[in-house]
C-alpha cells in the first residue's frame, strides 16, 4: 500500500470514528431562541458502500496515531482500535423500523457487553451500560460514564445524577420516550475519574453506531467530557451553551451536567435557561 493511501484511509478510519482533522464543528445558529427553526429532516444513513469505504479493515493491526486531542487538553499518542466487522455490519443494515432498531441496538448491546478494549475497566465493571430509551428518539441524551449506581444496574443516569436529570426530563415536558440515552463510555471509571482519552477513542465506535442506529436529530451533550469528546473541541461548557452544532445530520445542544448541578446549586438556573432555549427552539412550552 502507498503511504498516501495508507494515510487517506487511516483519515478515513478516523473520520468513521469521529476523530477529525478537518473542523466538523460548526455553529450554525447562535441565540435563535426567538426563531422557531424547523427541525431537521433525517438524512438518509450513508449506503453500503459509503461505509464500507469508511470502516478500518478488522485484520488490520491497530494503528498508532498522533490525534488531535479529544477534550484532553493536549495532543497524544493513541491507538485506534481495529473496527469490529459485525458493528459495521449492524449499521450497514440501515435498520429504519422502530423494530428493526430495536434489533440492532440489541445485538449491539451484547457486542459491547463482551468488549475488553479498556483492560482497567473491563476487569473491574459489574457490567457495560450501553443505553436506553426509544431506539427511534428524536433526541438523544449523551452524558459521561457510568458511576457507582449505574454500573451496578446496567442502565445510564439512575444514580443522584440520573435523579436529578429526571426531574429536569419532567419540567420540561419532554417525555421518556422522546429519548435516547447513553453515555461516551460503557464502563464505569474508578472512582468516578474522567473518561481517558484512549478510553473513549476505544468506545466511540460503539456511540457512533448508536447514533447511526437511532439517528436522532438532536444530541444533548451533558457536561464538558460529553461535549468535548462528541465534537473534538475544548470550548468550556459556559461558551458553548445555547447554540447548536451539526454532529453529522444530529444538532448538538450543550449544558453544564447534573453531577456539576448538585455540586453548584447556582448552576441550575443556567441549565434551566438552556433547556427554554431548547424547549423554543423545539415549538415547545417548559413549564
Ligand atoms: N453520569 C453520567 O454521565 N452518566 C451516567 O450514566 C450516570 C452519571
Ligand atoms: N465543566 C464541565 O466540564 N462540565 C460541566 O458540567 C460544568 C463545567
Amino acid at each position: 500500500m502507498t503511504g498516501k493511501r495508507a494515510v487517506a484511509q487511516l483519515l478515513q478510519h478516523l473520520q468513521s470514528v469521529g476523530v477529525s482533522h478537518v473542523p466538523r464543528v460548526t455553529p450554525i445558529a447562535r441565540r435563535v431562541a426567538s426563531a422557531v427553526k424547523p427541525a431537521a429532516s433525517r438524512q438518509a444513513p450513508p449506503t453500503a458502500a459509503q461505509r464500507q469505504s469508511a470502516v478500518a479493515r478488522p485484520d488490520e493491526a491497530p494503528q498508532r496515531a498522533r490525534l488531535p486531542s479529544a477534550g484532553a487538553g493536549r495532543d497524544q499518542d493513541l491507538a485506534v482500535p481495529a473496527a469490529l466487522p459485525e458493528v459495521a455490519a449492524l449499521v450497514q443494515q440501515s435498520p429504519s423500523s422502530r423494530a428493526e432498531r430495536e434489533q440492532a441496538l440489541c445485538a449491539l448491546q451484547g457486542i459491547v457487553a463482551a468488549c475488553a478494549r479498556c483492560e482497567q475497566l473491563a476487569s473491574r465493571r459489574t457490567q457495560t451500560v450501553f443505553g436506553v430509551g426509544n431506539p427511534e428518539a428524536r433526541i438523544m441524551f449523551l452524558g459521561e460514564a457510568p458511576g457507582r449506581e449505574e454500573d451496578e444496574q446496567g442502565e445510564p443516569f439512575v444514580g443522584p445524577a440520573g435523579q436529578l436529570l429526571n426531574r429536569i426530563i419532567t419540567a420540561t415536558k419532554l417525555r421518556r420516550e422522546d429519548l435516547y440515552i447513553c453515555n461516551i463510555l460503557r464502563c464505569r471509571p474508578p472512582g468516578n475519574r474522567n473518561p481517558l482519552p484512549q478510553e473513549a477513542l476505544n468506545c466511540r465506535e460503539f456511540l457512533q453506531a448508536q447514533i447511526d442506529v437511532v439517528r436522532p436529530e438532536y444530541i444533548v451533550c451533558w457536561g464538558g467530557v460529553a461535549a468535548h469528546n462528541l465534537l473534538n473541541v475544548q470550548t468550556p461548557v459556559s461558551r458553548m451553551r445555547q447554540q447548536f452544532f451539526q454532529y453529522g445530520s444530529a444538532q448538538v445542544l450543550v449544558t453544564y451536567h447534573p453531577s456539576y448541578l448538585l455540586r453548584n446549586a447556582e448552576a441550575k438556573k443556567l441549565v434551566w435557561e438552556d433547556m427554554q432555549f431548547f424547549m423554543q427552539h423545539l415549538g415547545m412550552q417548559a413549564n
